[in-house]
């Protein structure tokens, strides 16, 4: 693999992030560390999107400038990625100069090749969905079906963008490009919207709306937050549709995946891709689209006050880490599928996954370690079983999951090993092993377990960066191993480890802290 581009959806700032624009960000933290262990080249775009109405209108409740509201709220996403140990290179907001002078030349560019023009309108407008609505995307109380709110009547002179050019090729491209829709039962659903879409507007009215791009030589225009959103995941590599593009685009355009939330895949798969088609750029090899996490299975709302923020969990339970709310998101849902996210549910999985299972394996080995051999590895210890074939299996799978974006997938893979590592601990008993003083059958057993921990904790290091690093320190692997120098001798014939160095990695979350949420 030569590189690897992969972006999230850029948040709205007009709140706090939640849970909801958490998982995404993590799920796309995991795929990137997992394909950064592939490839020296891999890159990782995030960020904030900032114009619009919606922002605007926060604003003025609160009477302060919506430069300055968006300035304090793109900092609470900026420290909860932080929190949550978001690995991005970049992280974008829509009113940095450098993205708004290329969206002006964007949209330039697409006016002079006639694929924008100007055109009175009158149209239905949501500004949850911050688009026009057809009929197919209301209720029968013509209500927005995501949204549940009446939309707007909207009458103005805008500009439009020709999408209605671009039909025909998209239909073609996603047609013969069967794995473009991750998962891939949604292409279905785009290629139905796609029978009855319309140009669509790409710019507002001053008068209705001001918190937006102005339109280059026409100041009663502001440009419209799809093609301003898009537009991010080239503007942040420093695309340039006049001339030269710098070379973080020339190396990393196209994506090889975008990560984003099923809400929004007609934007991205229908939209985004007509105007790429439309600037001659290529197009990304995969959109990715989550599906949704509930909060105790119920829709999370501002107005049903259900909306949680990771800080909160984090604090709630004390940690003074993320790994166990990464892993308990990122494994939250099959592909695509929604999630759902519960205090108990969490501390039930987190407890007997990462502490039980998998944390008290590593601690309990090591201190056999100690106990019976002063934590030394001896030459003789040093033989492969058939786990190792299994480790390797393993390694394999995980890959294949992670080609398919199967991030719940693969964990679960993971944590199966890890179950059969504890039931070969159990079955071969060391504790027993030591009673008899077979000690060459005893330090085997403690070796192979050892060895195969290295794989674990490369494997879950996407997931729990933390973790793994106190796993990989205890057991003196390099957490900077890829998956071409992964090989079953880490563990060397040495003294490993000593009895003061044995850390617990993870500590089971104690249900009185759970008690004090
Ligand atoms: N600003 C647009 C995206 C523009 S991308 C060029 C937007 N912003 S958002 O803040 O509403 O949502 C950001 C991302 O978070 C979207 O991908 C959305 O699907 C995701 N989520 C928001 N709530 C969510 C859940 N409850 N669960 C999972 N993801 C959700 O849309």
């Amino acid at each position: 693999m030569e590189k690897f581009y992969i972006t999230t959806a850029i948040d709205y700032v007009n709140g706090s992030p939640h849970i909801g624009h958490a998982y995404e960000k993590i799920l796309t933290d995991v795929i990137f560390r997992h394909f950064a262990k592939r490839t020296k080249n891999a890159y990782f775009l995030t960020g904030c999107d900032e114009h619009g109405i919606k922002i605007q209108k926060t604003a003025a409740k609160l009477e302060i400038c919506p430069q300055d509201f968006c300035n304090n709220n793109a900092q609470k996403f900026v420290q909860c990625w932080n929190l949550l140990d978001i690995h991005y290179n970049q992280l974008i907001r829509t009113t940095n100069t450098n993205h708004k002078k290329i969206v002006q030349k964007i949209f330039k560019k697409l006016l002079e090749k006639g694929d924008i023009y100007k055109h009175s309108y009158k149209g239905l407008y949501c500004s949850g969905c911050e688009c026009f609505l057809s009929d197919k995307d209301l209720d029968e109380n013509g209500c927005c079906l995501i949204h549940q709110k009446k939309p707007d009547l909207v009458s103005e002179e805008n500009y439009f963008f020709k999408l209605t050019k671009y039909k025909d090729r998209i239909i073609e491209y996603i047609k013969t490009h069967p794995d473009f829709i991750v998962p891939d039962f949604r292409a279905k659903e785009v290629l139905n919207q796609l029978q009855d879409i319309e140009d669509i507007s790409v710019s507002r009215a001053k008068s209705s709306v001001n918190w937006g791009i102005d339109v280059l030589d026409d100041d009663s225009q502001v440009i419209y937050v799809w093609i301003d959103a898009l537009s991010n995941y080239i503007t942040a590599l420093g695309y340039n549709p006049e001339g030269e593009s710098d070379e973080l685009f020339k190396k990393y355009w196209p994506a090889n995946v975008q990560v984003i939330g099923k809400d929004i895949l007609k934007f991205h798969s229908i939209y985004w891709l007509a105007i790429l088609m439309a600037l001659d750029l290529p197009l990304p090899k995969h959109i990715l689209a989550h599906g949704w996490i509930t909060l105790d299975e119920a829709k999370m709302s501002k107005s049903l006050g259900n909306v949680v923020s990771p800080e909160n969990v984090l604090k709630g339970f004390e940690l003074n880490h993320p790994d166990a709310f990464r892993y308990y998101l990122a494994a939250s849902a099959p592909v695509g599928k929604d999630g759902n996210y519960s205090d108990l549910d969490f501390k039930e999985k987190v407890n007997a996954q990462l502490a039980n299972s998998m944390g008290n394996l590593l601690n309990r080995t090591l201190s056999m370690l100690v106990k019976y051999f002063d934590g030394i590895i001896k030459p003789e210890f040093i033989v492969k079983n058939e786990l190792f074939d299994k480790a390797q299996v393993l390694i394999d799978k995980t890959k294949t999951h992670f080609d398919n974006f199967e991030v719940q997938e693969a964990s679960a893979e993971i944590m199966e090993f890890v179950y059969e590592l504890n039931k070969f601990v159990t079955d071969n008993a060391p504790w027993t092993l030591a009673k008899e003083e077979k000690w060459t059958q005893c330090g085997q057993t403690l070796y192979v377990v050892l060895e195969l921990m290295c794989v674990v904790a490369f494997l879950i290091e996407p997931y729990c960066p933390n973790i793994a690093r106190l796993m990989t320190q205890q057991l003196k692997f390099d957490i900077n191993t890829t998956f071409d120098d992964i090989m079953f001798s880490n563990i060397k014939a040495q003294k490993l480890i000593s009895k003061e160095e044995i850390k617990p990695v993870f500590l089971r979350i104690d249900s009185e802290f759970a008690d004090k949420k």
